[in-house]
């Protein structure tokens, strides 16, 4: 497939760092933008990404910007067809992704904005935390239009549960599908209902009990993986995901997706950004899906939805 478009990665941490090269090494785009406001870091990562292209064959270029928090820099992103919000700070151990609402906040909003100004038909994925919030408040700051702003949680969380599953059961990961939905947090749903084997319901393999304890590290998913490394938060399964996210919508896939999107109806849920399965494309989310989930599992996403609506309602005096 021919190479096509514009991909622009705001913060060059190493989720974002990470994400940059993932989407430069699929090879579908002509251009990967990384920025970050640390001057020369951006610009240095991208010379030795380009400097791998002969190694693992890629031809996608890499571009480096050091940005400032006026908007400086910024015209090295304009015209990006898809741009990742990364920026932010990561959590420290102890610490829950709200906490870090505050400071994240002000970051996101002004790097949603610099990006609206730069690139008014991108569509917008969002991976700053607290994640549903930063999501609501970056569709607030460019004021586009709800489906070209989504956020990144679901892939990620549901290919947490995929592998503690298929390593609880000592099975490729390949043969395990998994879900969550709701929030990227404490209200995060994963879906024991939609979870299969091999074809096989779950349930079928594992007792309640041992469901639960497996729902219950995926909800702390991040935490775990943040006590470990005591500095900065996961990277590498996150940029998986917001990587397949974006490649989604640069190719048009109609790839059906867990993403934090605005929901409107689906689950008798509307008017808030949240966890659900929907369809990725050129337009951002062209539909959310809605499955058949068990009673219970509807009433956590209710609880989810309500949860979120009270924070993203704040986000906007942030
Ligand atoms: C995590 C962070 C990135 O779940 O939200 O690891």
């Amino acid at each position: 497939m021919a190479r096509s478009g514009k991909v622009t990665v705001v913060g060059a941490g190493f989720y974002g760092s990470t994400t940059a090269l993932r989407l430069a090494e699929y090879d579908v785009f002509e251009t990967v933008v990384l920025t970050d406001i640390v001057e020369g870091k951006p610009e240095g990562l991208a010379l030795d990404m380009n400097q791998s292209r002969s190694i693992e064959n890629f031809e996608t270029k890499v571009i480096g910007a050091t940005t400032t928090a006026d908007g400086g820099g910024y015209e090295a992103t304009a015209n990006s067809d898809v741009v990742v919000i990364t920026a932010g700070l990561p959590r420290k151990p102890g610490m829950s992704r709200m906490d870090l609402i505050g400071v994240n906040a002000g970051i996101v909003r002004g790097v949603a904005e610099n990006v609206a100004k730069h690139s008014p038909n991108a569509v917008i994925i969002v991976v700053s935390n607290p994640l549903d919030e930063m999501t609501a408040l970056a569709q607030i700051a460019t004021n586009f239009p709800k489906h070209r702003v989504m956020g990144q949680a679901g892939m990620l969380d549901t290919a947490r549960f995929t592998h503690f599953v298929a390593e609880k059961l000592q099975v490729p990961v390949s043969s395990v599908k998994t879900l969550t939905l709701g929030s990227h947090g404490e209200t995060m749903v994963p879906v024991p209902s939609r979870c299969t084997v091999d074809g096989k319901p779950l349930s079928d393999q594992l007792s309640e009990v041992e469901i639960a304890e497996l729902v219950d590290r995926t909800r702390n998913g991040g935490a775990e993986v943040v006590a470990l490394l005591k500095t900065g938060s996961a990277y590498y399964a996150p940029s998986a995901a917001a990587a397949r996210m974006a490649k989604a919508v640069i190719e048009d896939s109609g790839a059906v997706m867990p993403v934090c999107a605005w929901v409107d109806g689906e689950y008798g849920i509307s008017g808030v950004y949240l966890g659900v399965e929907a369809e990725i494309g050129r337009t951002g989310i062209k539909k959310v899906v809605e499955s058949k989930l068990s009673d219970t599992e509807i009433a956590a996403l209710k609880i989810a939805a309500e949860a979120v609506r009270a924070k993203q309602a704040d986000v906007k005096d942030l």
